[in-house]
């Protein structure tokens, strides 16, 4: 959870993401790990459908979830400020001729005015208070109607969310969750569950993603091979012409 502490209060610049920077391979166990029952999957598509649209998954990474959007989607482009994970990205979706990879930041698209339905942006820190150019950003390249759709992780929920308040005793998730509510955002909140192959990748994952003093805790908290993760879906339609 280093990535919260070392923040500036600009949240208009790359934010670092030790956890996908340092491991993208235990990123990748993790990736795979969540939403078991496709829970957010199913949220996004009640939320705004992209079958045959047009969608920009921002922040995407090793660019997990653009095979996911590609099955329906008329074109993906995946943006992504970290020179590295790039590279991964564009292997990930080398079979597709209707998705693209970009480097870029969620307040520089380097998109065009009006070409996408559906923006996307997934355990997306970059994205919270602070954040007004991003969104302003997202409204340009969305079309009338589009949806900008921030999905990160819930903090107030038991157990996942008691973790990283411990790791994290500054962060207010009430206060972000406001933010939200003052930009305009409606708010969904979705309970997933994570399911590993094997306990020692569930422990390696919460190495990644906690101090070592909260994945102890975290370790000792948890019997088997899953978590349970509340995350919350904050969407805005936009309604600039
Ligand atoms: C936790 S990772 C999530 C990656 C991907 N969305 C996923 O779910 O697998 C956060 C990503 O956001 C990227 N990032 C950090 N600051 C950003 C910014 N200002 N604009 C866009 N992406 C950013 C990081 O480089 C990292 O790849």
């Amino acid at each position: 959870m280093s990535w919260l502490r070392s923040k500036d209060s600009r949240r208009d610049s790359v934010i670092a993401s030790p956890n996908i920077w340092k491991w993208p391979d235990i990123y990748e166990v993790e990736n795979h790990a969540q939403d078991a029952g496709d829970a957010i999957w199913s949220e996004l598509s009640a939320i705004a459908p992209w079958i045959g649209r047009d969608v920009v998954d921002v922040g995407c990474g090793t660019g997990f979830h653009l095979p996911r959007f590609a099955e329906t989607a008329r074109s993906v482009i995946g943006v992504e400020p970290h020179s590295p994970l790039l590279g991964h990205a564009r292997n990930r979706v080398l079979e597709f001729d209707h998705v693209n990879v970009l480097q870029g930041e969620a307040a520089r698209l380097p998109l065009e005015s009006r070409s996408a339905d559906l923006l996307h942006a997934r355990t997306a820190y970059f994205f919270g208070p602070g954040c007004e150019p991003g969104i302003r950003e997202a409204l340009r390249v969305l079309r009338h109607g589009g949806i900008l759709a921030i999905v990160d992780l819930d903090a107030t929920a038991f157990p996942y969310g008691t973790w990283m308040r411990d790791d994290l005793p500054k962060y207010q998730p009430l206060l972000v969750e406001d933010f939200f509510r003052r930009q305009g955002f409606s708010l969904r909140r979705v309970d997933t569950r994570w399911v590993f192959p094997t306990r020692a990748l569930l422990d390696e994952v919460l190495a990644i993603e906690f101090s070592p003093r909260v994945a102890a805790r975290a370790r000792r908290e948890t019997t088997g091979v899953t978590l349970d993760v509340r995350y919350r879906i904050h969407w805005l339609r936009n309604t600039l012409s």
